[in-house]
């Protein structure tokens, strides 16, 4: 097995250096967004894939204002329970209300391929978000995970804190050409099960493979003590202190893609750890987890034909068994929606009948 896929990578190496172009348009197919995720898909068709990856050089950046705040905006992201969780010592800076780091889902400072990087990210904002149903700036994209993965309250727009955040997703992007699709964005898509996955299964996965670290209730390691601020060593994946139901990593195809190209910690897209069919059944174990419930997640995604299939809440607009939207398959719910965007029932009313 090992063999072939050095054989498979040794093959790809000459196709890249063969053809660019050709490995550009594979990338594209192999990234092209699902409904409903952040890339959007017109600017995929116009602008060619920036395939490259290469993060730029923080240390680089002069001790000025802009290198300053860019660094704040990197220290937000990768020590955010020290800066504005719950427990630190001004009750003003606490906007978190869980003790995550953006980096705990936003890997190595948002700089890792397929970790849920930023980089890239700021070139394509303002996009159109179905889950709001209107176009959205990167300050609101940055919010959606301070109330949802955070569990927390918006930053006030005119903040310190917000401004730097920005200031480094720019900095991510640099070089970048706006609405450039970056290749390496997002968590990847590794193929779908034809079977819905099967949590009880991802329960054994889980034991052998991830209770060592994230603790057998999920609950984590802390850095420090209970109330110190310092967050944790190992994240927890449910419970009181985890993200709440509204968020991203609560959509299994996230998850597990996540899962798949980063878990154990430290394993890279190039050499994931799990199989595809572990990763698909962990990823449903912890996303079955109890967490803080978001209100009002009924008002997401207005569109209904927009919400993307695998948004564990509804309404939907699909008459499936609403489990099947949690753990799949996936693919018949794509067949129903296409379906009913295309029944005239779904068309504008008439006004011009009697
Ligand atoms: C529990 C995991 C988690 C944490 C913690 C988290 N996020 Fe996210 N974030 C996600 C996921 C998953 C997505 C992609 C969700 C989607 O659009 O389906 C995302 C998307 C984003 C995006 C858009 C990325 C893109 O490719 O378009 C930005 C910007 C972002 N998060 C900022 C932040 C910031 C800033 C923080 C900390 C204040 C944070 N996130 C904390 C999980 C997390
Ligand atoms: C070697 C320890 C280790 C193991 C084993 C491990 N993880 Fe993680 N995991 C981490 C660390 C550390 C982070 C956060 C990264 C950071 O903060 O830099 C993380 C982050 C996560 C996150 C996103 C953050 C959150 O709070 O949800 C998920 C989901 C996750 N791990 C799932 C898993 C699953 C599922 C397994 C088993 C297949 C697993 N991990 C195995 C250490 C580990």
């Amino acid at each position: 097995m090992a063999r072939i896929n050095r054989l498979l990578i040794a093959l790809l190496g000459i196709a890249v250096l063969a053809c660019p172009v050709v490995f550009a348009l594979r990338h594209a197919r192999a990234q092209t967004p699902a409904p409903g995720s952040p890339t959007s898909a017109a600017s995929a068709s116009t602008i060619p894939v920036e395939t490259s990856w290469v993060v730029p050089d923080i240390d680089k950046l002069a001790d000025d204002d802009w290198g300053r705040t860019v660094r704040y905006g990197r220290d937000l992201v990768a020590k955010t329970a020290s800066l504005i969780g719950p427990e630190v010592s001004d009750p003003a800076h606490r906007f978190a209300g869980n003790n995550l780091n953006c980096q705990s889902c936003h890997l190595e400072a948002g700089t890792k391929e397929l970790g849920l990087p930023f980089v890239g990210v700021y070139a394509d904002f303002p996009n159109y978000r179905a889950r709001s149903g209107a176009v959205g700036t990167v300050e609101d994209r940055i919010q959606g995970c301070m109330v949802r993965s955070m569990n927390g309250k918006p930053l006030p727009a005119d903040s310190r804190e917000m401004t730097a955040i920005v200031a480094y997703l720019k900095f991510l992007s640099s070089g970048r050409p706006v609405g450039a699709p970056t290749h390496g964005r997002g968590p990847g898509r590794m193929p779908e099960l034809t079977r819905a996955a099967d949590p009880a299964h991802g329960e054994a996965v889980y034991a052998q493979n991830c209770a060592a670290c994230h603790g057998d209730q999920g609950q984590g390691q802390r850095a420090g003590a209970l109330g110190d601020a310092q967050g944790y060593a190992i994240p927890p994946l449910w419970g009181p202190d985890s993200f709440n139901d509204g968020a991203g990593m609560t959509r299994l195809i996230n998850a597990a893609n996540f899962v798949h190209n980063n878990m154990p910690n430290g394993v890279t897209w190039q050499a994931p750890a799990l199989s595809t069919e572990d990763a698909w059944d962990v990823a449903a174990f912890v996303d079955s987890q109890p967490r803080p419930h978001k209100a009002q997640l009924d008002r997401d995604f207005p569109n209904r034909l927009q919400k993307p299939v695998d948004a564990p809440y509804g309404p939907y607009a699909d008459g499936l068994d609403p489990t099947q939207h949690k753990l799949g398959p996936f693919q018949p719910i794509r067949d129903a929606i296409k379906e009913l965007a295309v029944r005239p029932s779904q068309a504008p009313p008439k006004t011009d009948h009697p």
